[in-house]
């Protein structure tokens, strides 16, 4: 096999850089062939050696050198070597001077979206991790900080917005049509959070005033035409902007706050100093085009980006290793921020779905890595559910331990010992020790293992002395690399139930819940209830405490007394689940072939008892996905696990026949608010809705559903159902949903993933050959390729390779061009040692193809990890 990944970067290694660059003037000619960028970098040698500066696809015209009070003066070729990273100084001055630099860039070929690029003709960047170093040559690394002017020229017909961090300063006409645009960022930030935008949008335009008294001047820049969909994304960042000042006393520190919207961007959104970049996905949002997933999906990310500025920006990474430390703590609030706004609970069960869908996943196959890696080959490949998700689960545990006055004190400290500063996670938690005296080594383990730890439990009830005797005992599997695993401290909210609806008391403990940590490898919780006592049912990991597998040996019975005693809304919803797991399980390994009529009434009266929050009764009818069920048997059969699924699907669409029809004969809540309430109301609706499509006999229902669909959460809903049930209705409604919405991209992105998320293999080869599939748009590749290999799984692993065969030769198409995306879609195959054997030789079969027709370095390095991995370690 040809490797191509590069040569690793270790953690062990990191030495600070020998130079302070103490002030960057950045100026940009703008023009999409070949755009001019003059540096000039104000620096101070920390000792004397080389000077190295990142440099990629630039074209250096000239580089000129002044040390301290001398003019700028040409340096001859020889006190310089150029390669293809960059650059080195070979005998910097020994004092301070100043550095200029003049290079050329082509943003119109820059297809790989990292760097300058354009975007639907107007320019924009995307700089982290190491993007910048496409722009200039730089020290493109974190630790390195600076304070930032700019000066951009552009032609000024075609480019009226000229846009950058900070506030803007001067601005003015300039010869042949042209003009200029200057701003300054104060703040001492990192190449990564340089950000420019520039070309001719619309603006919703806003203000803040913060809690001392500060105006803010806010922005959002978007296509022609669509600067009232940007309303909720401006009210979600006002929200936002007061929960931070609230929750964590922290304000925004500059007179302007800018949000541009882009179409073609490789990820959600990017948190630069003032100048939020996003994908217009998650800014441009009305009742007729955006579903409240959709809603809510803009005001988590308006909020984890606008939530950086101080976990991120003001306070950064010393190096990409600890990129947790910015966005496991972000993560952690926007979800906390979601909410408050919201239900807890139910944000609560959705975040866990997310993790166990993609972060359990990972964890558990050979793309496995700790939340703080050691090392890694390509940083593209760092931005993963476990360092975000579960880097957010070990910060709520940390809270959870030490209590919220505690946590809140830790993180004061935080804000207050390192603003300005890029820092290390072994900072961070040394704020926790100054709060709390506490040590946090072992509790750090987390930071340093991979894998999801199992936790297995053994009860025993003797009922002569009223005792309950828990056995509670910790295992992480080996992973790749790491075939040791130690002990780490396991937070578990724990209640004993009386089966009544409240909770029991053992002796010396209140009757109420408790937290107990797991620290070892196994122990004994004895609880002792006054004689005669009836036996009290444990309720464990509630609130999904700590990001662990429970394995309770319990009997179906068992675990249904458990739902219906539960007092914690999450184990209420999660016990349902891992009834429902099984269930399936069950009737994919054919040893039951019709659903069990106790589990699914029981389903029923759960949903029927909680209908008074609509929401979290949408929650109780969801099924878990074949992927999750991908880690509880092996080896994975999708197609068997899929078609059991939806047999338990239509029992439940049985069961709940009478509240179907009763809640859908209603009308949808009107006028439409995306709020939490009325969300509530439509995420049961829009559940309802998908049961529906399970039955196969409820066609002519389903038409009418999406043709008297008020608004998109529910005509997406129907056109879902009709695609699944695959009946008559369907080609109808996709044809009538192309013809209405052909003109807006993100909603025909929901067209082209229904199809590809529910559809076939040959539906696959159509849609990436129609007139709008366009590989350069990220948005439109993932709408069907992810919605295919992620969610598709069925006929994504279909054991005669179809499926596989289906994307191979898109996936490298995109990588060509594009490899953060290309890198990012091989990740599909990161579960084929799972499967069963046909479809996991062709998985392998295709994997191998792939790497043989080459692959961009960040795919290659998936791609690797994914065939090598030998995650019996
Ligand atoms: N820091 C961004 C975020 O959390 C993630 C991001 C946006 C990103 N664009 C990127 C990461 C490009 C790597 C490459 O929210
Ligand atoms: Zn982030």
């Amino acid at each position: 096999m040809r490797t191509e990944t590069p040569v690793a970067v270790k953690l062990a290694e990191y030495k600070p850089y020998p130079f302070s660059i103490d002030e960057v003037r950045l100026e940009f000619r703008l023009v999409p062939a070949s755009t001019q960028v003059r540096a000039t970098l104000k620096v101070t040698p920390a000792g004397n050696g080389p000077m190295r500066l990142d440099g990629e696809s630039l074209q250096l015209k000239s580089i000129r050198l002044a040390p301290e009070g001398s003019p700028l003066a040409d340096i001859g070729s020889d006190a310089f070597t150029a390669d293809e990273h960059g650059l080195t100084l070979h005998t910097p001055p020994a004092g301070p001077f100043l550095l200029e630099t003049v290079v050329e860039i082509s943003p119109e070929t820059n297809s790989a979206l990292s760097g300058l690029y354009m975007s639907g003709g107007r320019f924009c960047t995307q700089c982290e991790a190491v993007g910048f170093r496409r722009i200039t040559f730089y020290p493109d690394r974190p630790d390195v900080m600076s304070s930032f002017k700019v000066r951009i020229e552009a032609e000024k017909a075609a480019y009226p917005y000229l846009l950058s961090n900070g506030t803007p300063g001067e601005a003015g006409d300039m010869d042949g049509g042209w003009h200029f645009a200057e701003w300054d960022d104060p703040h001492k930030k990192p190449g990564y959070l340089f950000a420019l935008c520039a070309g001719d949008y619309d603006v919703l335009r806003d203000s803040f005033t913060t809690a001392s008294g500060a105006h803010v001047d806010l922005g959002i820049y978007v296509d022609k035409g669509e600067a009232p969909r940007a309303a909720w994304a401006m009210d979600s960042l006002k929200r936002s902007m007061r929960w931070d000042e609230e929750t964590y006393g922290r304000e925004y520190d500059l007179g302007v706050f800018n949000i541009v919207a882009v179409r073609d961007f490789n990820f959600g959104a990017m948190e630069n100093k003032g100048l939020n970049i996003f994908n217009s996905a998650y800014v441009l949002a009305d009742e007729s085009t955006a579903t409240d997933a959709d809603f809510e999906a803009i005001e988590s990310i308006v909020a984890h980006e606008y939530f950086h500025n101080w976990t991120g920006n003001r306070i950064t990474c010393r190096d990409w290793f600890q990129l947790c430390l910015k966005e496991g703590l972000t993560v952690f609030r926007d979800q906390n921020f979601s909410a408050d706004m919201r239900s807890r609970p139910v944000q609560r069960i959705k975040d866990v779905i997310k993790l166990r869908a993609r972060q359990f996943a990972e964890d558990a196959g050979p793309l496995a890595h700790s939340v703080r890696p050691d090392t890694y080959a390509s940083i593209d490949n760092l931005y993963t559910s476990t360092v975000y998700e579960k880097g957010s689960e070990l910060i709520g545990m940390l809270r959870r331990q030490i209590g919220p006055e505690s946590f809140r004190k830790g993180m004061d400290i935080y804000f207050e010992r390192h603003d300005g500063q890029a820092v290390t996670i072994e900072d961070y938690y040394a704020c926790f020790e100054a709060a709390t005296g506490k040590d946090f080594s072992q509790f750090r383990r987390w930071y340093v293992q991979a894998g999801t730890p199992e936790i297995t439990v053994e009860e025993n009830w003797d009922a002569a002395s009223a005792t309950l005797t828990v056995k509670l005992a910790q295992s992480t599997r080996p992973t790749n690399g790491q075939p040791v695993k130690k002990p780490v401290p396991v937070p578990l909210l724990s209640a004993l139930l009386d089966g009544k609806g409240g909770h029991a008391a053992a002796e010396g403990q209140a009757a109420e819940p408790f937290l107990y940590v797991l620290d070892r490898e196994s122990a004994e919780l004895v609880f002792k209830l006054p004689a005669g006592a009836p036996r009290p049912l444990l309720s464990l990991n509630r609130d999904f405490s700590a990001p662990v597998r429970l394995k309770r040996m319990l009997s179906r019975d068992d675990r249904l007394a458990l739902v219906r005693a539960e007092t914690d809304p999450f184990n209420t919803w999660d016990g349902l689940q891992a009834l429902i797991k099984e269930e399936i399980l069950t009737l994919a390994d054919g040893s039951q072939t019709v659903p069990d009529t106790a589990l699914v009434a029981a389903i029923g009266e759960a949903v029927r008892g909680a209908l008074q929050d609509p929401a979290f009764a949408a929650l109780l009818t969801r099924l878990p996905d074949v992927g999750e069920l991908f880690l509880e048997r092996e080896p994975a059969d999708a197609v068997a696990l899929a078609a059991a699924r939806r047999k338990l699907q239509a029992s439940i669409a049985v069961e709940l026949a009478a509240e179907i029809a009763d809640t859908l004969a209603q009308a949808s809540p009107a006028p439409y608010n995306p709020g939490a309430e009325q969300a509530s109301v439509r995420a049961l609706r829009s559940a309802f809705i998908m049961l529906l499509g399970g039955r196969g006999d409820a066609a002519d229902m389903l038409a009418e559903l999406y043709r008297n669909a008020p608004n998109m959460t529910e005509q997406l809903s129907a056109l879902r159902a009709l695609t699944v049930s695959a009946g008559p209705g369907r080609e109808e409604a996709l044809a009538d949903f192309e013809a209405q919405w052909k003109s807006n991209a993100l909603v025909m992105d929901k067209w082209f993933s229904v199809q590809a998320g529910l559809g076939s293999a040959e539906d696959v080869r159509r849609l990436v050959t129609h007139p709008d599939f366009d590989l350069r748009n990220p948005n439109r590749v993932r709408s069907v390729i992810a919605a295919f290999a992620m969610q598709n799984l069925a006929a994504f692993h279909a054991p005669d390779g179809s499926g596989y065969r289906a994307v191979e030769e898109t996936i490298l198409a995109a990588d060509k061009a594009n490899p953060a995306l290309g890198a990012r879609l091989l990740t599909a195959f990161e579960q084929w040692r799972l499967l069963e054997p046909k479809a996991r030789a062709e998985a392998e079969a295709c994997l191998r193809r792939l790497v043989a027709a080459g692959l961009s370095p960040n795919a290659m390095d998936i791609a690797h990890r994914a065939l090598d991995g030998d995650t019996k370690g």
